[in-house]
């Protein structure tokens, strides 16, 4: 009898324990091709409040599973990897936001999805990388707080009135992405155009012809009637890219932008994981009715 493979085994496990896989656009193709759905943050979120099994397998970095976590605390929510994290989520603690809060009283405070649940609890509404310059400009003053990623806080006020206080935190993926790649990569594919996420550098989205959040890029790309495209992100990006779009070409800006974080994830923990049925991701009553408030204003948007 032919031996039952890991993705085999994961789907029978799925069926059993009435699971549903999430995945983020930026995991490895073999946990995109097994999940229920792939998406951006803001996707992924809105996803997990209304699924109907009672096993989320959250296949993504650690802020991601939390807010899965507050957005349907009935069900159980494993991650793969417990050491899954965001480097940047990790560059605010929710002390530091209650002390920056401080010395700048009355202004709204945006934090980035990008976040853990305790700095959430501490904003007024959170955003998504695809729904920023929407929750900024839905806000009645002209100054916010934004946390922590600098280089997101820079683009969301392109071309608007509001001032961004920004907190000093990047994305060390889409920092290291810089113009000389851009150049590079111009000059290589001289017909394509280059969409770059939210994340980079302002001198970096200044040579693109388009930003998106890697949802957007998911969408655009169906759309465009352009055959080659040079993709600013995290390169594991280019997987779903070339899978939904055969015939289209899709080029790294940089080859090696890679987030190492995501790629703790791989199929075998996924089986481990819904094996053991850990590690399962918590957030404490009171912080999660705090954060839910500010994820829930910026779905309603
Ligand atoms: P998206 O919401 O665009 O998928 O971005 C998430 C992320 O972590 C980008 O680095
Ligand atoms: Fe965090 Fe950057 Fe990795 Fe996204 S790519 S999860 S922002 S470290």
């Amino acid at each position: 009898m032919k031996k039952e493979g890991t993705a085999e085994r994961i789907l029978r496990l799925k069926e059993k324990k009435k699971a549903i896989i999430l995945a983020h656009n930026y995991q490895t193709g073999d946990v995109q091709d097994i999940a229920d759905f792939v998406g951006d943050s803001l996707d992924l979120s809105i996803k997990a409040s209304k699924v109907e099994e009672d096993v989320i397998v959250f296949c993504g970095v650690h802020f991601m599973a939390e807010t899965a976590v507050i957005l349907s605390p009935e069900k159980t929510i494993l991650i793969p990897d417990a050491d899954a994290g965001c480097p940047m989520a990790d560059m605010i603690t929710a002390e530091e936001l209650r002390a920056w809060k401080k010395v700048n009283p009355g202004i709204d405070v945006v934090c980035y999805v990008n976040t853990s649940a305790a700095v959430k609890a501490e904003c007024d509404i959170c955003c998504t990388s695809a729904n920023a310059k929407k929750v900024v400009a839905s806000l009645k003053g002209d100054k916010v707080l934004f946390a922590p990623d600098k280089n997101l806080g820079a683009y969301i006020v392109r071309g608007s009135k509001k001032k961004i206080i920004p907190w000093d935190g990047y994305c060390y993926v889409h920092n290291n992405i810089l113009p000389k790649h851009v150049r590079e990569k111009k000059k290589r594919y001289p017909k394509a155009e280059v969409w770059v996420h939210p994340e980079c550098r302002p001198e970096v989205i200044d040579l693109a012809d388009r930003v998106f959040s890697t949802g957007g890029m998911v969408k655009e790309a169906r759309k465009t009637s352009l055959d080659e495209v040079i993709i600013g992100t995290e390169a594991g990006m280019i997987y779903r890219l070339e899978k939904e779009n055969p015939g289209k070409r899709f080029y790294p800006v940089k080859d090696n932008a890679i987030c190492s974080n995501m790629k703790k994830i791989t199929l075998e923990k996924v089986l481990i994981s819904m094996e053991n049925m850990a590690p399962k991701v918590e957030v404490s009553a009171d912080i999660s009715r705090r954060a839910k408030g500010a994820i829930e204003k910026m779905v309603s948007l």
